[in-house]
């Protein structure tokens, strides 16, 4: 089984990613950190060298010619499933899951903005003006999750439970 966690900036996919390796006693692999390893560079870097475009191209690239093992847990980065056929090509190779949270409990999470090229330099009301925004368009994307779940309180254990579930019927 290959999990892959989609959803916006904040939402814990990291961290949800690898709780639920832990579980599953399976690799965990996350997008952007394959990215910041091979570019030798942070993705705020990446941004201000390349400029977005080029890091949507090179996030689909790696996500589609990453060798993953049989079993494991992939974190995405929250614009990846928004991107060329990037969510269909998820679906066809596993489970995907959307790890929901509002507007108002995503802002609540993202403290750390500097290290996010998006939300470099907004104060909390306009981080809660553009997550509203981007939501709107993204949700399309997060939505054509096998699973959508929020994922504010949810205990990985819980998580996992929903995926079986969702995998056998
Ligand atoms: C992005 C999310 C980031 C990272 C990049 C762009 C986005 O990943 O890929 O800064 O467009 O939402 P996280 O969701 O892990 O912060």
């Amino acid at each position: 089984m290959k999990i892959f966690l989609v959803g916006f900036m904040g939402c814990g996919k990291s961290t949800k990613a690898k709780q639920l390796a832990n579980l599953l006693e399976c690799p965990v692999i996350d997008i952007d950190s394959v990215i910041v390893e091979e570019q030798g560079m942070s993705i705020a870097d990446y941004f201000a060298a390349h400029g977005e475009s080029a890091f949507r191209r090179l996030e689909s690239e790696m996500l589609k010619s990453f060798h993953y093992p049989e079993t494991c847990v992939v974190a995405t980065g929250g614009g990846l499933p928004c991107y060329f056929d990037n969510m269909d090509w998820m679906n066809a190779h596993g489970i995907t899951v959307y790890l929901e949270m509002t507007a108002p409990q995503l802002v609540s999470r993202l403290h750390n903005r500097e290290k996010r090229p998006l939300l470099k330099g907004m104060d909390d009301e306009q981080l809660l003006t553009f997550i509203v925004d981007k939501l709107e368009e993204r949700n399309q994307y997060y939505r054509k999750a096998k699973l959508s779940i929020n994922s504010f309180d949810l205990d990985a254990k819980m998580l996992l439970d929903g995926i079986r579930r969702k995998e056998e019927g």
